[in-house]
């Protein structure tokens, strides 16, 4: 089965034009003959292709919390989304912190996954044989601060030994647990959602932020900073930048998510715990010091955490309220929206949800409009208005905090490997996605 594309502006990793592609036995063919025969041809006038987006960080709670999330109903999420490949992380139940809970969580989603897949190994204290025995996978998450779930390294011993002693590239949540916890003594646990963030304060991102790339350069070790949500991490991160000699040279990449460029404290008065996030969202000052850093190529990649809970579950009062926000489906509108409002060009969207986190996480033929890579593709329509709206999510949990914003700029089709896998209406739930491999290893 051949597959024409014609007449989209194809955004290519050197240049954006109106070009024709194919996609023949789920791979990108560039440079078609205008009249390539094909079996199928969709005229995308007026539409830009894009490369399908990789989302380096999701939780989709498969094993054992899925009455939030399953492996299917995130993946369809994501398809809706124009996310062709997720890399979910470790805190699931069984938590991912060993060989064995990794290869099934790649059989369970080989089963129901609608799109393609990748699982981080989750570090621990006393799993250091697993971090090294690990190859299916692109890295290792570490809890340097807590999140939901009960996975933490804080130990200083502990950290160190997996910096010196593992090969896979790291990535980390990074909350300083003492100053997290000094805080939430100050203010008695907290009261109010807008607590949060003085529980989970800018000392707190900033001190574990600078405690993990402290680690990263002594032991030379690639690490992948998760969630970036202070000005003074941005800071921390264009200092290291400007010291290199070569921008290629770099150890440390970061990325940012949609809450942390879009929400701020303000933000508790509507939205209360919908906006409850670790790390916590922060100021207007801090939304500005991000947009700034994923313009200036400080941040490199833009992810979603997406972390669903119930709504029921979310509505419990803080402190019982648990942290995280569905977004998969919806990242890529929201950033497409900024783009029309001239926030950020879309090549450097682009680059940041799918050519970067490619790039970083080495997935094989993965992230950008590149002949004989995969053809996971994503069509999107720059001019065409939606209303995000919660009884539409393909999320399980049927929210969004986002739910009746008015955003212009919306994925229209999907291909993972070849095969469309959402056509504007509807998801192909009975597609399945691949496991990605690695260039590195
Ligand atoms: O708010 C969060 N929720 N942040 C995380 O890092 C984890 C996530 C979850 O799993 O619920």
């Amino acid at each position: 089965m051949i597959t024409r594309i014609q007449n989209a502006t194809c955004v290519f990793p050197e240049q954006t034009l109106v070009a024709n592609v194919l996609i023949r036995d789920g791979k990108l063919e560039l440079d078609p003959a205008v009249h390539a025969p094909a079996d199928e041809i969709i005229d995308a006038t007026g539409l830009h292709l894009l490369p399908g987006l990789v989302d380096d960080q999701v939780h989709f709670r498969d094993p054992g919390l899925t009455h939030k999330e399953d492996l299917h109903t995130g993946s369809r999420a994501c398809a809706a989304g124009g996310v062709t490949t997720f890399l979910e992380m470790p805190n699931t139940n069984p938590t991912t912190t060993s060989v064995e809970a990794l290869h099934q969580k790649l059989e369970l989603a080989k089963s129901k996954s609608i799109v393609n897949y990748g699982f981080y190994i989750g570090a621990t204290c006393e799993n250091l044989e697993e971090l090294k025995n690990a190859t299916r996978t692109p890295g290792i998450k570490i809890f340097i601060g807590s999140s939901t779930g009960n996975l933490l390294v804080d130990d200083q011993d502990a950290l160190e030994r997996i910096f010196a002693e593992t090969t896979l590239p790291i990535c980390a949540h990074c909350e300083d647990e003492a100053t997290v916890r000094k805080n939430r003594e100050i203010l008695q646990g907290g009261k109010t959602h807008a607590d949060h963030s003085r529980i989970r304060d800018h000392e707190a991102a900033v001190v574990a932020t600078k405690r993990a790339m402290d680690l990263s350069l002594r032991y030379r070790h690639q690490f992948h900073i998760l969630h970036v949500s202070t000005a003074e991490e941005c800071d921390l991160l264009y200092a290291y930048q400007a010291g290199l000699s070569q921008f290629s040279d770099r150890l440390i990449t970061s990325e940012v998510c949609p809450h942390h460029l879009f929400f701020n404290v303000d933000d508790y008065e509507r939205l209360g715990s919908l906006v409850q996030m670790n790390p916590s969202i922060k100021t207007r000052h801090d939304n500005d010091r991000l947009w700034r850093g994923l313009n200036e190529l400080t941040i490199d990649v833009i992810a979603t955490d997406h972390a669903p809970h119930t709504l029921e579950e979310k509505q419990q009062p803080y402190p019982q309220s648990p942290s995280g926000l569905p977004a998969v489906e919806n990242s890529l509108a929201l950033m497409l929206n900024a783009v029309n409002e001239g926030r950020i060009l879309l090549e450097r969207v682009v680059d940041a949800m799918s050519a970067a986190p490619a790039r970083i996480w080495h997935l094989a033929n993965k992230g950008g409009l590149i002949h004989n890579y995969d053809a996971d593709l994503v069509l999107v329509d720059m001019n065409l208005k939606k209303t995000i709206r919660n009884a539409d999510q393909q999320t399980k949990s049927k929210w969004s905090p986002w739910d009746g914003a008015e955003l212009t700029g919306w994925p229209v089709k999907t291909w993972c490997g070849g095969k469309l896998v959402y056509d504007g209406q509807q998801v192909d739930e009975n597609h399945r996605g691949r496991e990605v491999t690695f260039t590195n290893h």
